[in-house]
């Protein structure tokens, strides 16, 4: 079996009174695509930033490559930020500044090198998303496509290990959904990546997806290939996949 490289162990959350997760328990394998489905508001992205350390866990533990994330100094979060990225919802690219600003950001947190380094890695990641020679252009100057594009451009410039994916395709047309899944596809192969997914797309989970973990009552409720969740008796998980695009679709 793959080597596991994240483990989320009983994990609690609670905004107020408000539980999100009353016992988060799922493992990432190493180089697989992982996506979590669910409805609205269930606690996906939440999942994805404790993972990175942007939020705490109030009980339970998270694992990544070994190392338990809530004992984590700032210093170890930044190191481990260096190995997990996350292409935020929205992509979240900085208006004011150019592509490759955007891009050199986290270049420049993370010690990449010289000016000259960084150009070339830059030059480098736009070309891996298909967008040669915009460094120049303004976010404002870029389609929704292309912004997350330039988005995922500045999430693999490090390097990671894994990325994650907040809803990667809400909102694109259905040619800029294939175009992104087929980048999230490429990555994996040519990098080697480990993925986890947040998406309501199901024809995205059907076209990535080796594993598919879906978010209900608290908790982790179905983990499975994408032929296990649809020979699944669980009638929220049918009707998820049935309704193509989830029964709970109101957080576009
Ligand atoms: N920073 C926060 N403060 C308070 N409540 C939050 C915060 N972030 C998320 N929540 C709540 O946690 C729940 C799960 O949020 P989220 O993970 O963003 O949902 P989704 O599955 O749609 O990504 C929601 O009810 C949301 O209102
Ligand atoms: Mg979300």
């Amino acid at each position: 079996m793959a080597e596991q490289i994240i483990q989320f162990r009983g994990v609690q959350k609670a905004f107020g009174d408000k539980v999100v997760y009353d016992d988060l328990t799922l493992d990432v394998r190493r180089g697989e695509t992982l996506t979590i489905i669910g409805g609205s508001g269930v606690g996906k992205s939440v999942c994805l930033k404790m993972l990175i350390g942007l939020m705490t866990v109030d009980k339970g533990t998270i694992h990544a490559f070994g190392e338990s994330v809530s004992e984590f100094t700032n210093k170890d979060l930044l190191r481990l930020r260096s190995r997990i990225a996350m292409l935020f919802q929205g992509a979240a690219l900085f208006d004011s500044m150019s592509v490759e600003e955007n891009i050199k950001y986290p270049l420049i947190e993370h010690n990449w090198g010289t000016e000259a380094a960084m150009n070339k890695r830059v030059a480098e990641v736009l070309e891996m998303v298909d967008m040669p020679g915009i460094q120049k252009l303004k976010p404002a100057e870029l389609s929704g496509g292309m912004k997350k594009r330039v988005g995922l451009a500045r999430s693999i410039a490090i390097e990671p290990e894994v990325i994650l994916y907040d809803e990667p395709t809400t909102g694109l047309d259905p040619v800029n959904v294939r175009r992104i899944n087929g980048l999230i596809l490429s990555l994996q192969e040519r990098l080697g990546v480990t993925s986890i997914v947040v998406t309501h797309d199901m024809d995205t989970v059907f076209t990535i997806t080796d594993r598919l973990a879906m978010v209900c009552d608290r908790r982790i409720a179905f983990v499975g290939t994408p032929d296990e969740a649809k020979a699944h008796e669980l009638r929220y998980l049918r009707e998820f996949i049935k309704g193509g695009r989830g029964v709970l679709d109101e957080d576009i």
